[in-house]
């Protein structure tokens, strides 16, 4: 009695106070309903709720089913209490999940939607942004958190209230052909830029995964591939970019992926779930599987998995049925289903989807068009521009040759390809159903024509090359567009298809002034590179890429974008020449031997020259960088530097700082991406920067006492434009030093 009048209390004085001032209904609500009370913290709010709960009630909350064609072959009842019909008439249909509410408690259900550059759903045209691998180009996460709030908002206005995004797999296999829904080969950038986007996505009061974890490198076999890898290499890389990542957005769930880590499929994984994940990072949501990667009840249960998602993607309803039966035989702990709805109905308080119901409404198109294009406009890379060929100076006349670019650019395929706001303009492509190819109609031709009215386009397909030649050479500027189209489950040649590379060889040399525009997933190779004028990096560049890729073209957009990847001048370079495995079969393992020495590293480590290095990127202005000052303060380091705009636009600069270690600290590579700052520069004008460098970046992982190692030594300092341009230096001397990710946390 006693603490239920405490409670009683505690509700009066928060609605006394409470700005929203509920009525007296609320007030009422809040008594038989005391985890609605918004003054309790989210662990307070679900530990009453939880409470209140049956096992049964528990059980719904972790088994997820997939919408659409498969739901409807799944049998009634494969979960105590719920009628698969009634799943069925309350999905949002073509949707990627659902796990049904529970009224009598107040708890939503859970509509789910791919995913990290949009709402993706066939019935449903929404916003694309530009890939994430695009916007990991800006270096600058208030682009990622601008357009995750963008894609939040959709989700929330189409009736979502969870969202599969924050893809943060490092693009250590540069022919992933899903590279293109990541963030990068960098650990801090891919982390930062992922976080970015979640903190947007969550600021609708919805929840958002980080996906996926771990090491889901290539889409090759990824149901049967096991990613060999030491955990000390993976914790200074891949896991890395998810612990900093998580610390930095805290999202509401981590979708563990399909392949094995280590032999072990990483949705029954006790070592990187339970020891990692929740016990090392102190990981408060939940895990929810990837669509079909369970294999278990009890060793999926036990190793960790909160909740099974998009059945019947899973060969069995592991978490309907079985696992109750599991908790009744006593296989799995009742407090193990309580730790799974603990960690879901947490997220659910926490993220705000208790409090705010989502309700599907009008969607201002127009203005989320202007999101979409400024994250482009941010983050497309200029890779060369020679002779001032750009900014384009009204020349007479310009050919357009290739990729549809008279009305389209392309987006990657699979469950991260947004249906377009007015349809796919270049319908019937690619493979076809989940994998239709879908082209963004934004015309790059179009938005061209409106900025230069007194010059005269014409518009080659590209498919012919002397009709490309021709074209080319009866124009002052020839700009080639290709594309390499990338998808989910597929893995990417690094070779463009088909005669591209012919025709840009054949336009360069009908004209001396050939631009090359490559809308890619990732790296390509680029055998006509010596040929060209200037190339232009759109990747896949969203919803109004044509604009932004006009806008940069022209001038009226000065680029800014720096590579979040390598991009290699052969395969000889890479680790791996070929994708190893096949999509079925046995199963079979690949060796990440490189460790954690991912994209510039490897390079780095072997003296390779790059085609185009981690974190280059061109301007129409020019930029001074100097001022570095390193320093440390207790245990904290901290690097100043100032970057002058000396050019005569305005333009925006990325100030990149690396550190190379002294060969006794044993790095898997000489030199680490830091910290990095994008400022915003006036012609003429200075701006200053300090980062404050996170520990783990300076240290090496001990597998045998779960520390961090930072070694005692004189370190180097290095400050620039681009991996590969240096401009200044200074000496760091380092004490020795072991910590935790826990110590770091308190
Ligand atoms: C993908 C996930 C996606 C899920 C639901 C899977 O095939 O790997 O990224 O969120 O499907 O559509």
């Amino acid at each position: 009695m006693k603490s239920l009048n405490a409670s009683l209390m505690t509700t009066a004085v928060w609605l006394a106070l409470c700005s929203a001032c509920p009525s007296a209904h609320a007030a009422d609500a809040i008594a038989s309903r005391p985890w609605m009370n918004g003054s309790k913290t989210s662990v307070q709010r679900t530990e009453l709720l939880l409470k209140a709960m049956t096992l049964d009630e528990k059980l719904l909350l972790v088994f997820g089913y997939a919408s659409g064609d498969q739901l409807a072959q799944v049998d009634s009842a494969v979960i105590p209490g719920v009628n698969t019909k009634e799943v069925i008439a309350t999905v949002i249909p073509g949707s990627a999940g659902y796990i049904p509410g529970i009224p009598r408690l107040g708890i939503p259900a859970q509509h789910q939607a791919d995913a990290s550059i949009g709402v993706r759903n066939p019935n449903l045209e929404r916003t694309s942004l530009p890939s994430s691998l695009a916007t990991a180009a800006s270096w600058d996460p208030r682009v990622a958190e601008a357009g995750g709030k963008m894609i939040g908002l959709e989700a929330r206005q189409s009736g979502f209230n969870v969202m599969l995004a924050g893809g943060v797999n490092l693009a250590r296999e540069p022919q992933n052909g899903r590279n293109f829904e990541y963030t990068g080969e960098d650990p801090l950038l891919a982390a930062d830029m992922a976080a970015g986007l979640i903190r947007g996505v969550q600021s609708n009061h919805i929840i958002s995964t980080i996906k996926h974890y771990l090491i889901n490198a290539q889409e090759t076999g990824r149901n049967i591939v096991s990613a060999q890898v030491s955990p000390a290499a993976l914790r200074m890389s891949d896991a890395l970019a998810f612990e900093l990542a998580i610390e930095k957005s805290s999202p509401g769930s981590v979708m563990c992926s399909y392949n094995r880590i280590n032999d072990v499929y990483a949705c029954q994984n006790a070592f990187w779930q339970n020891q990692v994940l929740k016990g090392d990072w102190g990981y408060k949501g939940y895990v929810m599987s990837d669509w079909g990667a369970v294999h278990s009840t009890v060793l999926a249960a036990t190793a960790g998995l909160d909740q099974q998602s998009g059945f019947p993607f899973d060969k069995a309803p592991y978490f309907a049925k079985p696992l109750k039966e599991a908790v009744e035989d006593g296989s799995v702990p009742q407090s193990r289903v309580d730790d799974m709805a603990r960690r879901i109905l947490w997220a659910m308080f926490d993220k705000g989807v208790m409090d705010h119901t989502v309700k599907a409404g009008p969607i201002d198109f127009a203005a989320h068009a202007k999101v979409s294009q400024s994250a482009a406009e941010q983050s497309l890379v200029l890779l060369k521009n020679e002779a001032g060929v750009l900014p384009l100076v009204a020349p007479k006349r310009v050919a357009l040759i290739g990729s549809y670019a008279d009305k389209a650019v392309l987006a990657g395929g699979g469950s991260a390809s947004v249906t377009p706001i007015g349809g796919n303009a270049v319908p019937g492509l690619g493979p076809g159903g989940w994998l239709t190819q879908v082209w963004q109609p934004s015309s790059p031709m179009k938005a061209l024509q409106q900025r230069m009215p007194s010059t005269q386009f014409s518009f080659d397909a590209g498919t012919d090359v002397a009709s490309a030649a021709k074209a080319a050479a009866a124009a002052d500027v020839a700009i080639v567009f290709v594309h390499q189209w990338t998808a989910e489950s597929l893995d990417a040649s690094l070779t463009l298809e088909g005669n591209q590379n012919d025709i840009v060889s054949a336009a360069a040399k009908a004209n001396p002034n050939t631009v090359v525009v490559v809308e890619s997933g990732g790296a390509i190779l680029m055998p006509w590179q010596p040929d060209v004028k200037a190339i232009l990096a759109a990747f896949y560049p969203g919803a109004a890429g044509g604009e932004a890729i006009a806008r940069i073209l022209t001038g009226e957009v000065n680029p800014s974008g720096r590579l979040p990847i390598t991009f290699p001048a052969s395969t000889d370079q890479l680790v791996r020449r070929q994708i190893a495995g096949k999509s079925d079969g046995p199963l079979f393992t690949v060796r990440y031997t490189e460790g954690a020495a991912v994209g510039y590293k490897w390079f780095d480590l072997h003296g390779h020259k790059p085609l185009y290095a981690f974190g280059h990127g061109l301007s129409y202005t020019s930029f001074e960088l100097g001022g570095l000052q390193a320093s440390q303060a207790k245990a904290q380091v901290t690097v100043k530097f100032s970057i002058r705009n000396a050019g005569s636009r305005a333009g925006d600069s990325v100030g990149q700082v690396y550190v190379r270690a002294p060969q006794s600290a044993h790095w898997e590579a000489p030199r680490r991406l830091v910290g990095f700052d994008k400022l915003k520069l006036k012609p003429g004008e200075t701006g200053t920067s300090a980062v404050t460098i996170d520990p783990r970046l300076l240290a090496t992982f001990d597998e045998a006492t779960g520390e961090w190692v930072i070694a005692p030594g004189t370190y180097e300092v290095q400050l620039g434009a681009g991996s590969d341009d240096i401009r200044a230096t200074a000496k760091l001397a380092l004490a020795g030093r072991r910590f935790t990710s826990a110590q770091l946390r308190r």
